[in-house]
């Protein structure tokens, strides 16, 4: 039986924290060999280990039909031409889609296509949704100045799968190019 507290949550857009629940925090050095350009990270980290971005999850049930909510937090910044980012994560039960909803900040949604290694990017700001299908890795890049906030609904069952990421990376980065963000291939960039 679902606890009648757990029926409702209480979040903050600009802080990214959720009422009563507990957030996982990465900082940059986290977040190695996540950046294509590792001279670049080395630089950054030798000066530094900011937190990139935070997570905090509500998990009211863990039912077939449940479902779950993540709430991210995502600060502005760069390495190299490349945004700062989130590891990424396919969902462990492949077939779980998921919603994105953009709250604040301008952010940009790197989609790849597990099966065809199709990448696309997809804008991800306030009152805009972003739909990933099924088995697509997906990762989120701050391309503004400020902090980007978003909220994650997805089946409870679909669990998190960072392996196959942090084996393979992402065929794609987002780098900033003209002031916008581009979308290239990896290998490309490291030419
Ligand atoms: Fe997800």
């Amino acid at each position: 039986m679902l606890n009648p507290d757990m029926l409702r949550s209480r979040f903050d857009p600009v802080t990214g924290e959720i009422a009563g629940a507990r957030a996982v925090r990465r900082h940059l050095s986290d977040l190695r060999g996540c950046f294509a350009d590792s001279q670049a990270y080395e630089v950054a980290l030798a000066a530094g280990n900011p937190l990139i971005y935070s997570v905090g999850a509500v998990e009211p049930a863990d039912g077939e039909g449940d479902l779950h909510y993540g709430l991210g937090l995502l600060l502005p910044g760069r390495i190299g031409n490349e945004y700062y980012l989130t590891k990424g994560h396919l969902h462990a039960w492949r077939p779980a889609a998921e919603f994105y909803f953009g709250l604040t900040g301008e952010g940009v949604m790197l989609l790849e296509d597990e099966a065809t290694g199709e990448s696309r990017i997809v804008p991800l700001s306030p009152n805009g949704v972003v739909y990933v299908p099924g088995c697509t890795a997906h990762r989120t890049m701050n391309v503004g100045t400020t902090p980007l906030t978003y909220l994650g609904v997805y089946p409870a069952k679909a669990g998190h799968d960072y392996s196959a990421i942090a084996k393979n990376s992402f065929r794609c980065v987002v780098i900033e190019r003209d002031g916008k963000p581009a979308m290239m291939k990896r290998k490309d960039l490291l030419k």
